[in-house]
């Protein structure tokens, strides 16, 4: 059985788990919170970092709080992929924003980078880049088109954890970016997320929006400011902002900061099978696109076809070996439901092949050179 993630808490990780939970009598946000988020600061190379329960809890905090800090009037723009994860855009709906979806390239799986600039207008305030299956987007190219029209970059950065872009990682283009540490991710806390940013202002106001939009969750530092602004509000229950509880606990916490330990290792790995990858792909030739992209981190191994029965033959095949699969993210999100009334489907062309004709497969750490022979196999046998 090929799964799409195993357990990836190692033995280690438990213990420490164990011994903190026999140590503590504190449960909540507290010190271990903070130690994580100093700790994935100093690995992603950025100045802050907000601990949540989520990725989409992030991608929801980062864009709620951007508009907040820039005063972004309801109904502006936000261009968006068409192919991406859904609680992406639901993000963008929930804070009162439009999304404007642009096709998706079938290289780096980001966005058509020429219907990107088309898609600019006098209403758009943002562009909201998915870094995605761990490719790298063109950054350079996105930051560029985002000076030319002044516009603000979000990364989405929960499939990609270590990427670079132009040596770069990724994460620290725009001006905030939101990871995701759920269990089929590069590292886990089981459930969990994190929201970056190197403006203290950001930081602050995703500080507040996480816990109710409490002050007290601000730096002390901060504490005396406000207490003397409002005298008449016990400062224990000043509000400062309107916020979520998004808060995680020092248990997430203390898995955080373990399996931040084993990052960079994973991260080999994962590229490590990805190259194998490529050259075992290969033989399909023409059969497949190429998608890939330098720096990348790889999330999974995905099988994009030119021929839909092509991908329906192998995702049969690796069902029938026990291999499990799923679409590439979740397709084109023009075609979802929920986002119906935003589009037609048909207008992504690009979208549309990845939804038809494409799956991936699993890819972490617990993937060796027999699975991969494995599926060498697998792929001279239907092919
Ligand atoms: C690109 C992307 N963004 C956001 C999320 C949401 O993360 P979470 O599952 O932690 O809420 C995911 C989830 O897999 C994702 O793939």
């Amino acid at each position: 059985m090929w799964k799409l993630q195993e357990n990836i808490l190692e033995a280690d990780d438990k213990k420490k788990l164990s011994e903190f939970i026999a140590s503590t009598e504190r449960f909540t946000q507290f010190e271990k919170v903070k130690l994580f988020e100093k700790a994935w600061s100093e690995w992603q190379g950025c100045k802050y970092s907000v601990f949540v329960n989520s990725g989409s809890s992030a991608d929801l905090v980062m864009l709620d709080g951007l508009k907040e800090q820039h005063k972004i009037p309801d109904g502006s723009e936000v261009l968006v992929p068409a192919a991406t994860w859904t609680t992406n855009i639901t993000s963008v709906i929930q804070t009162r924003l439009q999304p404007v979806f642009v096709d998706i390239n079938l290289q780096d799986l980001s966005f058509d980078y020429a219907a990107l600039e088309k898609a600019v207008t006098p209403k758009t305030k943002i562009i909201l880049v998915t870094h995605l299956i761990g490719f790298p987007a063109a950054m350079a190219r996105i930051r560029a088109l985002a000076e030319r029209h002044g516009l603000l970059v979000l990364e989405d950065c929960c499939e990609s954890h270590g990427a670079v872009s132009g040596g770069k990682k990724i994460g620290n283009h725009g001006v905030a970016s939101a990871f995701s540490f759920y269990w089929g991710h590069h590292i886990t806390t089981i459930e969990g997320g994190m929201i970056c940013t190197d403006s203290e202002e950001l930081n602050d106001i995703f500080t507040l929006k996480r816990s109710h939009g409490l002050a007290r969750e601000l730096d002390p530092s901060k504490h005396a400011a406000y207490k003397a602004k409002y005298p008449d509000i016990d400062f224990n229950f000043l509000f400062l902002t309107h916020g979520y509880n998004f808060r995680n606990t020092e248990l997430h916490a203390t898995i955080g900061i373990e399996q931040l330990k084993h990052l960079d290792r994973y991260i080999k790995i994962r590229n490590e099978n990805f190259v194998r990858f490529l050259e075992l792909s290969a033989a399909l030739g023409d059969r497949i696109y190429r998608c890939g992209a330098d720096g990348a981190s790889s999330f999974c191994l995905p099988f994009i076809f030119r021929d839909k029965a092509d991908k329906d033959r192998l995702q049969a095949k690796c069902s029938e070996r026990q291999i499990e699969t799923r679409p590439v993210i979740s397709g084109n999100l023009l075609r979802q439901p929920c986002f119906r009334a935003y589009g037609d489907y048909a207008a992504f062309p690009n979208a549309e092949i990845l939804h038809r004709n494409g799956f991936y497969i699993g890819n972490n750490q617990f993937v060796d050179a027999k699975r991969l022979d494995l599926l060498q196999a697998i792929l001279k046998e239907v092919f």
